[in-house]
């Protein structure tokens, strides 16, 4: 890649040091970052049968994605009207006809209505009309079910509608698992996670077999509307790795996609913390959630089309591969990131023309929590002001 000799015209520090693993900021950033956004919680394809169910945690929220008798496809909050249990005990599962409260047994129909009180007797009269399990937003965009817990803001499929025609022939609703879903939890803030991805200027030395795979076409492109773009196509000669080389020897041409598509990476990150990475032959969604100041939780699962050719299934095996490498890495080099922060010599950070997306992701924090633009450490009762005068709905 050709570059022009790099100006001085953009502000290349990070966010400031007392951002990182700050309690206070990290109840505001539950409020204002992740119950007021789309979530990716998860796929249709995990819920194929009315009274399939799978659950969907993030900023001490939890939702209950429910297929009903009905076969649509409902959210609720996972909140017990009686006391405040959990109405499911699995992360996934099926319910028979009622969802029962592992509490007190309450139930409740699919459609989330109140069905029966455990010892209705015990109660005075109870207007089941009025304790039915609470509705979350929900959208489904190509199979995958976003969710927002707190209302307000453009449609996803208003949001991904600049990507539309490009994410279309993926054809990602008739997709089914190839994976496991998972979860690893990390010691660390949620935005040291997200900050690695959102740069690509650690890919030729920190990711070898990615970038034996990408090569000098990898892109990172200037989020729109929030959504960030990378886009690669693949490095067809020169890979020394065998997963690599045999990756792109095997992979079959992908009909269903353009030309362009057939052997590339494309990369769409949703504001604020869901990645849709899309390869020819499969399909992941990860996402970053904060647990706390320094605990974050990234989950994710991978789909492909149904294709049972051998050399498809090497394929998808030889990419899973790579990706695992990758994300292994990413852990290490962010934890080296995070820990060189909380070093006394430690005086911020400059950013490369390459690390631009970083940049422009924090600026899309500063303008949701404007005291982000404060060098030095707020007091903590000046963060939670601002987080009392924004806890309503
Ligand atoms: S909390 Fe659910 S029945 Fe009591
Ligand atoms: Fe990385």
């Amino acid at each position: 890649m050709i570059m022009n000799k790099s100006t001085n015209d953009w502000n290349r520090g990070g966010l400031p040091v007392w951002a990182y693993g700050n309690p206070q900021l990290s109840e505001l950033e539950k409020e204002r970052v992740f119950r007021r956004h789309w979530l990716c919680a998860g796929h249709v394809s995990e819920i194929p049968n009315a009274g399939d169910y799978f659950c969907f945690d993030a900023a001490d929220e939890r939702a209950l994605v429910m297929r009903g008798a009905d076969n649509e496809i409902r959210v609720f909050h996972n909140l017990c009207r009686h006391r405040g249990s959990r109405v499911t005990a699995e992360r996934s599962g099926h319910c028979r006809s009622a969802i029962v409260c592992p509490f007190h047994g309450w139930s409740y129909n699919l459609d989330g209505s109140l069905r029966t009180v455990a010892a209705p007797k015990s109660f005075p009269d109870i207007d089941k009309s009025r304790f039915g399990l609470k509705p979350v937003e929900h959208e489904i965009w190509h199979g995958l079910v976003f969710v927002r817990f707190k209302g307000g803001g453009p449609s996803v499929a208003e949001t991904m509608a600049p990507f539309e025609a490009e994410a279309a022939p993926y054809k990602l609703a008739d997709m089914e698992p190839i994976g496991d879903y998972y979860e690893v939890r990390l010691p660390i803030d949620w935005k040291a996670v997200v900050d690695i991805d959102n740069e690509g200027y650690h890919v030729p030395i920190g990711h070898p077999s990615l970038h034996q795979l990408f090569g000098p076409n990898y892109v990172d492109e200037a989020p729109r509307g929030g959504i960030s773009r990378s886009f690669s196509a693949f490095q067809e000669t020169g890979a020394r790795l065998w997963s690599v080389r045999h990756y792109l020897n095997l992979l079959p041409e992908a009909e269903h996609l353009p030309e362009s598509h057939r052997r590339a990476w494309l990369y769409l990150s949703v504001f604020p913390a869901s990645v849709l990475s899309f390869y020819p032959d499969s399909f992941e969604y990860y996402q970053m959630l904060p647990l706390g100041p320094e605990e974050c939780l990234v989950r994710g699962r991978e789909y492909a089309l149904p294709d049972a050719r051998r050399e498809m299934r090497a394929a998808r095996y030889l990419c899973q591969r790579i990706n695992n490498h990758t994300s292994k890495e990413d852990n290490q080099l962010m934890m080296w990131f995070r820990e060189g922060m909380k070093s006394s010599a430690f005086d911020g950070l400059i950013l490369s023309d390459l690390e631009r997306g970083v940049r422009a992701y924090h600026d899309q924090l500063r303008e949701l929590m404007p005291i982000l633009e404060r060098a030095e450490p707020p007091s903590p009762g000046e963060i939670e002001a601002e987080l009392n005068g924004s806890a309503g709905n």
